[in-house]
């Protein structure tokens, strides 16, 4: 086993244990209100059309798990029945192994994470050798996500992938905060365009653009990814954060600045789905403190055909199969037959 997988084998031991804590953090909701629905007969749950379309990427379900809160899937697989999932999108893989950033890479803040990991794997190779058979063999979407410092490194890697067998799609990381390098394609429209036009053409893999929500303006991104030709956008990635020992007046994180992840910043994902949804027609896959079923109906009127879960798999590794379990009820209760027929339903008004 490689020493990097060995640091972030125990780095997810260490966030896992670390955010317990978030398991009572319930936040302050008012009480819940039905969903408004025009009929008066609600389909029964059974009969829900759960299925989503992404672009060229059909998943059996909307709920997908999110890169780097999920490892390589193998370490869960004793908690979650991993064929139940819509998709599962394993840590970001780069050319050449990473070794990550220095310590300390995680930080608890209220209702929420810090994380400076720094894209800490094994490399491309390793990645198809050591983990793709066991990830091609299981029985659900396998959405491979891949960072490169250059556009060439991208495309390089997204041509490797074209022949993997088990590969379903591919997630453009274009928004990792936590490395130099590599962020510019998400905030940069016209990088962005061009390299996701650029992977797109370098295999017949479906193309997930993942954006950073650090930017003035989410839709003009969202715009740009689509003109390459994305299949679908995932947005968000982690916010740009700090934690400070002021006594030691001290950054906490070895990197200085990370990245922030888990209920605090649901607010932030919401809007950024909202605003893409309005701008452009390319399916949208929501991320961003989703943690419960009404977090996804909301993400889903909000404009998100699906959605990935991302921090909450730390401290509630089966909320995803909780969260199915009560899916196709909530789909009923809005009145609606599909997924689909949910998804960007918000009206105008509060
Ligand atoms: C410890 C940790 C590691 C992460 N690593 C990656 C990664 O390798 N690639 C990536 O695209 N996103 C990565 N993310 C971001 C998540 O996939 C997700 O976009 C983000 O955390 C927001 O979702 P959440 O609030 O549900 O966690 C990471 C997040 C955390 C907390």
């Amino acid at each position: 086993m490689r020493v990097a997988y060995c640091l972030q084998s125990r780095v997810d031991w260490l966030v896992r244990s670390n955010l317990c804590f978030l398991a009572f953090a319930t936040p302050l909701l008012p009480p819940a209100t039905p969903l408004v629905s025009d009929n008066d007969s609600t389909t029964p749950a059974t009969t829900i059309d759960l299925t989503v379309q992404l672009g060229r990427l059909r998943l059996a379900n909307p709920v997908l798990v999110a890169s780097g809160t999920f490892g390589y899937a193998r370490e869960m697989q004793a908690m979650v029945d991993l064929s139940r999932l819509g998709g599962i999108v394993p840590k970001t893989i780069t050319k050449l192994p990473r070794q990550g950033n220095a310590p300390w890479r995680t930080i608890e803040t209220p209702s929420g994470m810090l994380n400076s990991i720094g894209l800490d794997n094994d490399g491309i190779d390793a990645f198809i050798k050591h983990h793709m058979p066991y990830l091609g063999s299981l029985q659900t979407a396998m959405v491979v996500s891949v960072a490169g410092r250059t556009h060439d490194e991208f495309v390089e890697m997204t041509t490797q992938l074209a022949d993997v067998d088990g590969v379903d799609a591919i997630e453009l990381n274009i928004s990792c905060p936590n490395v130099s390098g590599g962020v510019d394609f998400g905030t940069d429209p016209s990088m962005c365009e061009r390299l996701v036009a650029a992977c797109r053409a370098a295999g017949s893999h479906p193309i997930l653009a993942k954006l950073t929500p650090n930017v003035t303006s989410i839709s003009q991104m969202a715009i740009a990814a689509e003109a390459g030709g994305a299949d679908a956008i995932s947005l968000i990635n982690t916010c740009q954060g700090m934690a400070i020992d002021w006594r030691r007046r001290r950054p906490l994180l070895g990197n200085v600045i990370g990245g922030l992840s888990g209920p605090a910043i649901k607010p932030i994902a919401l809007r950024a789905v909202y605003q893409a949804a309005q701008a452009v027609k390319t399916p949208i896959v929501g991320i961003g403190g989703i943690a419960n079923l009404d977090d996804v109906m909301e993400f889903l009127v909000a404009g998100a055909s699906a959605v990935q879960l991302g921090t909450v798999n730390f401290y509630n590794p089966t909320a995803s199969t909780t969260i199915l379990d009560a899916l196709p009820e909530a789909i009923a209760e809005a009145g609606a037959t599909s997924v689909d027929e949910v998804v960007g339903t918000l009206a105008s008004n509060p």
